[in-house]
């Protein structure tokens, strides 16, 4: 058999180790050849590909940063205008079956694919850890990690000024790297998308921590998070022509209201990018390891319209319509934990 695999949407950590995987588990277990389709379903399209060996380099590629596919982004109507192309393409290439790896627009790309007749098994990638029907995706735990170390970082310089200090973290529509970043280093205050903030709440958490002489404070702030109606200036930002939302810096917003109202000495760090680069943490390896592996034998065995799936501590398959259409957002009560440790 002949397998694809291509990579879509933006990049994370752990792309290469899921590719890796696939390669290797196609060739060593069944004796079958791998391509790969350049800049994601753009790519495809185009019919940019190469072949796949399982060889030194691929077996190098596991502790490298984005993909060396290359990703891309291609608008929903001129995808779905291209399937007769796409399935040429396949053809042309003696394709039995395409991985794709994506977040959940790539998924949903996946998932139409699949029901329009090409033999598809997604594998759910995403720093922001919001596909539906997986506990976690990879590139998460990386994002997490580079968070948590920026957030102890800027616990000593706050404290030495006595400053309180804005941390703004990505998590467009959710909270997961805030809450968790947020969590594991120490922050005195979080906010998330899921859960309109009042910055009043926050500037009496910090005006707490400097009466009890805890003179400084660390805020992590989710890029898409939002304030309550009426509470304080802030316009969103447009949407892009993915529907995508572009952002406003509401960490920078936050920063300044607080600094208004209190008077305290205030800056803020945007993270950014920097969270999606670089190598993976060992979780986000094994995870994306065991993703690739169990998708190269799902593509195998045509399990079309499937994809792979953390569950507890398994590895299953579930159909791509479970992974598409709602996003896995904080839970109220996984908050409420976190305001239990606010101020
Ligand atoms: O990777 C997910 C995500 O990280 C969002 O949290 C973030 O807003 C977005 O990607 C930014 O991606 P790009 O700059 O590539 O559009």
């Amino acid at each position: 058999m002949r397998l694809a695999v291509l990579t879509s949407g933006g990049d994370c950590p752990g792309l290469n180790a899921v590719i890796r995987a696939v390669v290797r588990t196609a060739s060593n277990e069944f004796g079958d050849t791998v391509l790969g389709y350049e800049d994601g379903w753009v790519g495809l399209m185009e019919d940019r590909r190469r072949d796949l060996y399982d060889d030194a380099e691929i077996d190098r590629i596991l502790l490298r940063g984005g993909t060396i596919l290359g990703t891309g982004r291609l608008h929903p109507d001129k995808f779905k205008a291209g399937l007769d192309q796409i399935k040429a393409n396949m053809e042309d290439a003696q394709v039995d079956a395409l991985i794709a790896i994506g977040g959940e627009g790539t998924l949903k790309g996946a998932k139409w694919l699949a029901d329009n007749g090409v033999p598809v098994v997604g594998v759910p990638k995403t720093i922001d850890n919001d596909v539906n029907a997986t506990d976690y995706t990879f590139g998460f735990d990386t994002a997490v990690s580079v968070a948590t170390d920026a957030i102890d970082r800027l616990h000593t310089t706050a404290e030495s000024h006595n400053r309180i200090l804005i941390v703004e973290v990505m998590g467009r529509h959710v909270g997961w790297i805030a809450l968790h970043a947020g969590m594991a280093g120490g922050a005195h205050y979080t906010v998330v998308p899921e859960v309109p903030f009042d910055v009043a709440d926050i500037c009496k958490a910090m005006e707490r921590r400097f009466q009890m002489g805890e003179k400084y404070g660390i805020v992590c702030v989710a890029e898409g998070a939002l304030p309550k109606e009426g509470t304080m200036n802030f316009s969103e930002g447009d949407t892009d022509q993915f529907g995508h939302k572009s952002f406003n810096g509401i960490g920078q917003a936050i920063g300044d209201e607080i600094k208004e109202r209190t008077g305290y000495d205030v800056r803020t760090t945007v993270l950014g990018h920097i969270q999606r680069g670089g190598t993976p943490t060992a979780y986000d390896r094994v995870l994306a390891t065991r993703y690739g592996v169990h998708a190269a034998r799902a593509a195998h065995e045509g399990k079309s319209g499937q994809c792979v799936a953390l569950h507890g501590e398994d590895i299953e398959l579930v159909p791509l319509e479970d992974a598409v259409g709602k996003l896995k957002v904080v839970p109220e009560k996984r908050y409420q934990n976190a305001q239990a440790l606010f101020g």
